[in-house]
């Protein structure tokens, strides 16, 4: 695994950078009062609702609802991945990423050297495949045109043991690299030579177009498996990699749709066909990480997979790895081919229309959820819904806060009549009401987050132990995590603070309260944050007082603890907080 980036560092990151000055190098930003506004980049819009706060160190729309850091700006504007993000980051504050165990994936020099190497080796076999009349023939019998050859940078590795060998290995050091890169393989007396031979081969490329990898397929039926991947090196780890993604994104400004096929043909054959948003696995199940890599690149993914059973198995894997994706604004559809085709062989016999009248029909994600979850369930007996209510609400409770989730509880409940299944986004600290605690005390937690979220400097003003820590009321766990969070690292700002919740629940909640008017100058802020904490406290100890007398009834206090019910008694909850 890559070294993981240390928290610390991305704060201090953060807080070297001016997030004005990395967003204003890609959008046109006006000032407007403290803040900076503009038409948003993320969506169509007349009038500008993008905002963006240098006091925050945080932008946000108020129209399509993008929000955060500098980090998240460059991953969702330029499309990065998160350490890229740092990367370019740091590269402009003049820092060095620090990666905790050492190095990301490989020394620098080196992985920049594997990258030259595998770029060699694709032009490599570009050039073998003009000198090879049968891998011509073989692509131009798949129905593959030159373009489409040159755009995919489609070659052949010849049938000999050493032709990349020899080619490329012109030192020792460059043979470890051939096979650091994967591109070698060993006999049992530890001689190396090609690990393809006589394959028609196709480059796999990163988010930046730089070859990471290959497949190779051979021409005829009989020698060894159809198709042979590179394995796993520095450069190249299937489960985050998608086949075709850089052609999709070299030939879509704004990509408004993302398809997930099965394999290098059928991506190749939808992109000559003019459907250039086609992306492959490499023949792995879909992971999380490609979940993730597939919604930021698109809000709608549609997945194409075989209509048999491992077909509907692949896409059941599928929606376990988007459900913990799925927030609001990303949409996915399920596609199953009729038995015997794919991607490939529709598109030539049916053409893009009818193509394109398919994916129209495609199965929403929350369609195939219940068509799955219900399989052998009798939906008229009561055990059949118990049966679908325990296998779904795991599941649905995996999907970001929101409305997409809240509706799936909500079908969910019609389907099995199973009132539990309550949308949990009712429970969180940022909206609705909550049975049994009184709306004023709601928003009293809610309004300390807020303030805290809104000013992190904030928590220094209040030393352990808190006494509201004990409280048991919704957002109170995340309002003690968020004082621990920012006491700890002082210089946290907002668009920090946010960067750090980004993938938990809480994100959507937090966001809100981020960019809520509280209308308070910054000296207001801190009364109104330590007398929100105050009034918790005194909450704090009437609920000590209800829990001891509810004891002192069932007769179970200790000697200390009736000392305290008296002390309590007498001294009527009031501030303990001096300030
Ligand atoms: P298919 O066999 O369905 O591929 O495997 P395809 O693209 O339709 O192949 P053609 O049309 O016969 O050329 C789908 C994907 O599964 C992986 C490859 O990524 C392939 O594109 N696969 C398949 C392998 O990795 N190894 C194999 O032996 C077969
Ligand atoms: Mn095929």
């Amino acid at each position: 695994m890559a070294g993981r980036i240390p928290e610390r560092f991305i704060d201090d990151l953060l807080t070297r950078i001016d997030i004005v000055d990395v967003i204003q190098e890609r959008v046109t930003l006006k000032k407007a009062g403290r803040d900076w506004s503009a038409r948003c980049p993320f969506h169509d819009e007349r009038s500008p609702s993008f905002t963006v706060s240098p006091a925050k160190q945080f932008y946000h729309c108020f129209g399509c609802g993008a929000h955060g850091s500098a980090i998240r700006f460059l991953m969702d504007y330029d499309r990065l991945e998160f350490p890229d993000a740092i990367e370019e980051l740091a590269a402009r504050a003049g820092l060095k990423v620090e990666y905790e165990g050492g190095q990301r994936q490989a020394p620098r020099e080196d992985a920049g050297d594997l990258y030259t190497l595998l770029d060699a080796a694709a032009t490599f076999y570009r050039e073998q495949l003009a000198r090879s009349p049968a891998a011509r023939e073989y692509f131009e019998r798949r129905g593959l045109d030159d373009d489409t050859l040159k755009r995919f940078n489609l070659g052949f590795a010849p049938n000999q043991w050493d032709a990349l060998k020899s080619a490329l290995g012109t030192n020792p050091q460059r043979v470890a690299l051939l096979d650091k890169a994967g591109m070698l393989a060993s006999g049992d007396r530890g001689n190396q030579y090609d690990r393809f031979r006589d394959r028609v081969m196709f480059p796999i490329l990163d988010r930046r177009g730089r070859t990471i990898a290959f497949g190779g397929r051979v021409m005829g039926k009989d020698d060894g498996p159809k198709y042979l991947n590179s394995p796993e090196t520095p450069l190249f780890h299937k489960g985050r990699e998608l086949f075709g993604l850089w052609q999709v994104r070299d030939a879509n400004q704004k990509i408004g749709r993302l398809l997930v096929v099965e394999g290098y043909m059928d991506v190749i054959a939808l992109h000559q066909y003019g459907i250039t948003q086609a992306v492959a696995t490499l023949g792995t199940a879909t992971t999380s990480d490609h979940a993730e890599i597939l919604f930021r690149n698109s809000p709608d993914v549609y997945f194409c997979f075989d209509g048999d059973r491992a077909g509907r198995q692949a896409a059941w894997r599928a929606v376990e790895s988007v459900l913990p994706r799925m927030r609001d604004g990303r949409q996915a559809w399920f596609l199953f081919v009729p038995d015997g085709e794919d991607p490939d062989s529709l598109i030539r016999a049916e053409g893009v229309d009818g193509f394109e009248q398919r994916l129209k029909q495609a199965t929403p994600l929350s369609e195939f959820f219940f068509a799955e979850t219900g399989k052998d369930v009798n939906l008229a007996s009561i055990d059949g819904k118990a049966r679908l209510a325990e296998r779904a609400r795991p599941l649905i409770g995996q999907i970001p806060d929101g409305a997409f989730r809240d509706l799936m509880y909500v079908e969910l409940e019609r389907l099995s009549g199973a009132k539990t299944a309550q949308p949990a986004s009712m429970r969180s600290a940022s909206s609705g009401s909550h049975r049994g605690n009184r709306p004023a005390q709601r928003s009293l937690v809610r309004t300390a987050v807020a303030l805290l979220v809104q000013t992190p400097s904030l928590a220094s003003e209040i030393e352990p132990p808190w006494l509201f820590s004990e409280l048991r009321q919704a957002g109170i766990p995340l309002l003690v995590e968020l004082i621990g969070l920012c006491r700890e690292r002082p210089s946290l700002t907002t668009g920090a603070l946010l960067e750090q919740f980004s993938e938990r629940d809480e994100a959507t909640a937090l966001n809100k309260l981020a960019t809520m008017d509280l209308l308070v100058d910054p000296g207001q802020a801190r009364a109104d944050f330590l007398g929100a904490l105050a009034q918790l406290d005194v909450q704090t100890s009437q609920q000590r007082l209800d829990d001891l007398i509810a004891r002192q009834i069932e007769g179970g206090l200790s000697e200390q603890e009736r000392e305290e019910l008296r002390h309590l008694m007498v001294n009527k909850p009031a501030h303990r907080r001096q300030q």
